[in-house]
């Protein structure tokens, strides 16, 4: 007995600390958002060199600065690499008025911050800064397999290779195709239709009814069932604690 209050009391100070330190980490807000520079950005994750000149001499750089330091919903930025420029056919960039350069880079942009779990849910055509997303001119769709996401413009189809940079308010992706827009460069022959993204949605959802759970099931793991199998782990770590706690106690 002459044991109990040191024991005890460390053991129930470490329990405390551990609830504690757990309860901070689930309610941490995301920082606040102060100005960005999608530039500063691009540059430093490299290999944009020509996006990030483009950005430059149509002054949309600036204007999606602009855009983040004003608006609610944030931006998303489909950043191509310097390849998928190269990979165009020679003088591809040179043929284009100015106007269809600044319609071509808006078509990379979007007027709301899209996480890549939030791609599973939108629905297509997706409204890009070029406008026009349902008369045929810049439809934008998405179709995601698993945790994949597919970019589709009626000219390429490339799926998300990147998360250069996200948050609460601007998520910035790299493609490895440039996005033609239809609009300008017009419709190839109609090749295999792809899935409309519907069928690929009810494919998803019925999955994990059908298949049994178990760490081989291919169902996709999103962000916040990863987040929420860590807290589990946390918290039954916890009540590990705990229980070693009051049986400690229990034995003096
Ligand atoms: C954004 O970053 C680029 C590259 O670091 C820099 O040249 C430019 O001045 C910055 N713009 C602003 C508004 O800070
Ligand atoms: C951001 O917005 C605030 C308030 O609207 C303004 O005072 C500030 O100059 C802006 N900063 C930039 C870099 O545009
Ligand atoms: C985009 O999706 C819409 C709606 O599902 C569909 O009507 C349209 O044909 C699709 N366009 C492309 C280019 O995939
Ligand atoms: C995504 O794009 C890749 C490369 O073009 C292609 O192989 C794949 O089939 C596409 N997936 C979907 C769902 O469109």
């Amino acid at each position: 007995m002459k044991h109990f209050p040191n024991s005890c009391t460390i053991s129930f100070l470490l329990l405390v600390a551990f609830a504690y330190q757990t309860l901070a980490q689930t309610a941490t807000a995301p920082a606040p958002a102060g100005p960005k520079n999608i530039t500063a950005i691009l540059e430093k994750a490299g290999q944009y060199t020509t996006f990030i000149r483009l950005l430059r001499s149509t002054q949309l750089g600036d204007q999606i600065d602009n855009q983040l330091n004003n608006s609610n919903t944030g931006l998303t930025v489909f950043s191509p690499t310097d390849n998928a420029f190269s990979n165009l056919p020679p003088g591809t960039l040179n043929s284009l008025s100015d106007q269809q350069k600044v319609s071509l880079l808006q078509f990379h942009v979007l007027s709301t911050a899209i996480s890549m779990s939030q791609f599973q849910t939108v629905s297509n055509p997706v409204r890009t800064q070029a406008g026009d997303a349902n008369d045929g001119g810049f439809p934008l769709n998405v179709t995601t397999t698993g945790n994949q996401v597919n970019i589709s413009t009626g000219v390429v189809n490339t799926p998300i290779s990147n998360t250069i940079f996200s948050d609460n308010q601007l998520a910035v992706y790299q493609v490895d195709q440039v996005l033609l827009p239809m609009k300008i460069f017009g419709s190839p022959a109609p090749a295999a239709a792809p899935a409309p993204a519907a069928e690929l949605e009810k494919e998803k959802k019925k999955k994990p009814s059908n298949v049994p759970e178990g760490p081989s099931t291919s169902s996709p793991v999103t962000d916040s069932d990863a987040t929420s199998s860590t807290l589990n782990l946390k918290w039954r770590g916890g009540i590990g604690i705990a229980a070693a706690v009051i049986s400690l106690c229990w034995s003096f």
